[in-house]
């Protein structure tokens, strides 16, 4: 039996145990994944490998801890500072919990946009909105997507101003000084989870604009509710982005890559999406 699970605080509401086991069940793999809440991260994650654990996601709030922790870090979790898959450094002894992290969610936006939804990124302006976590993991598949430029707006705009340089193609912009009609306009600001709409420069939005919220749920968040307002041609949440993440680390762990499709249209059912 392959262990897996995600930690995170709070974690009961995650959705990850139901899709790894969807995963699991049409590839035939006998995987169990647990919920963990963390109460103290390193003995948790310790206790996880210690007792046979083979692959850990990290969600909020220890995706920076993950990182802290990791020995090992992929070429995009060093960029990203942030992990969200954990698992043993292949030799390593796992009382030494001698772990290595990457960061799979810039890999799921990138598929969501492109694969589900038919976005095609090359040569697109892009503007992202919000500087945190979730933005600095997603920026370099971006930019590796062949995307123009991106347009990074946050309410601190220091924290924007952070990314600059560190990022390709990533420049830090105000309302003031963001440019006109974005292809696409990702919403990577926690704003969707407490009801409120992240501040929109009126120019950014026109009929070809594409906008993407990373929170994900049936009813529109209030970014969603603005792009439709404004006419925007397109606009998609993060579940899909959510289910892709979810399978690339879940063949980090086995090797196997699984089929996304219909785990998102399961989804989209039990969250009563169109309903
Ligand atoms: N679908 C998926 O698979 C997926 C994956 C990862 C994350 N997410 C979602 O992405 C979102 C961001 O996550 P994170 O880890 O980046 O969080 P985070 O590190 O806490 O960053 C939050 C960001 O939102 C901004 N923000 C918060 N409240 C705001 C407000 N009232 N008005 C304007 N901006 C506000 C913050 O701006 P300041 O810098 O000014 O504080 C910051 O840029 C979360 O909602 C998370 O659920 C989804």
């Amino acid at each position: 039996m392959i262990r897996l699970a995600v930690i995170g605080k709070p974690v009961e509401h995650s959705r990850s145990p139901d899709i790894h086991h969807a995963f699991a069940a049409a590839l035939g793999l006998d995987v169990r994944y647990e919920r963990i809440l963390g109460t103290s991260f390193v003995d948790d994650c310790r206790r996880f490998f210690g007792e046979g654990g083979v692959g850990l996601n990290v969600t909020v709030p220890f995706k920076e801890d993950a990182f802290e922790l990791a020995a090992t870090r992929t070429a995009r979790a060093e960029l990203a500072q942030a992990v969200n898959t954990l698992y043993l450094t292949p030799g390593a002894a796992a009382d030494a919990l001698a772990l290595t992290g990457d960061t799979t969610d810039g890999a799921g936006l990138v598929a969501d946009l492109e694969a589900n939804h038919g976005v095609g990124l090359q040569g697109q302006r892009v503007l992202v909105l919000g500087a945190g976590g979730a933005v600095r993991g997603v920026l370099d598949d971006l930019a590796e997507a062949g995307v123009a430029r991106i347009d990074v707006l946050n309410r601190t705009h220091a924290r924007a101003e952070a990314l600059e340089g560190r990022f390709r193609r990533v420049r830090a912009v105000t309302v003031d000084t963001a440019g006109e009609a974005y292809d696409v306009i990702i919403n990577g600001t926690s704003t969707g989870l407490v009801g409120e709409a992240p501040v929109l420069p009126a120019e950014a939005v026109d009929a070809q604009t594409v906008g993407y919220e990373m929170v994900y749920g049936p009813l529109d968040t209030p970014f969603m509710a603005d792009l439709r307002r404004r006419v925007a041609a397109r606009l998609a949440d993060g579940l899909g982005m959510l289910v892709e993440q979810a399978s690339r680390s879940f063949e980090i762990w086995t090797g196997a890559r699984p089929d996304t499709g219909p785990v998102i249209a399961e989804l989209r059912v039990a969250l009563g999406y169109g309903s």
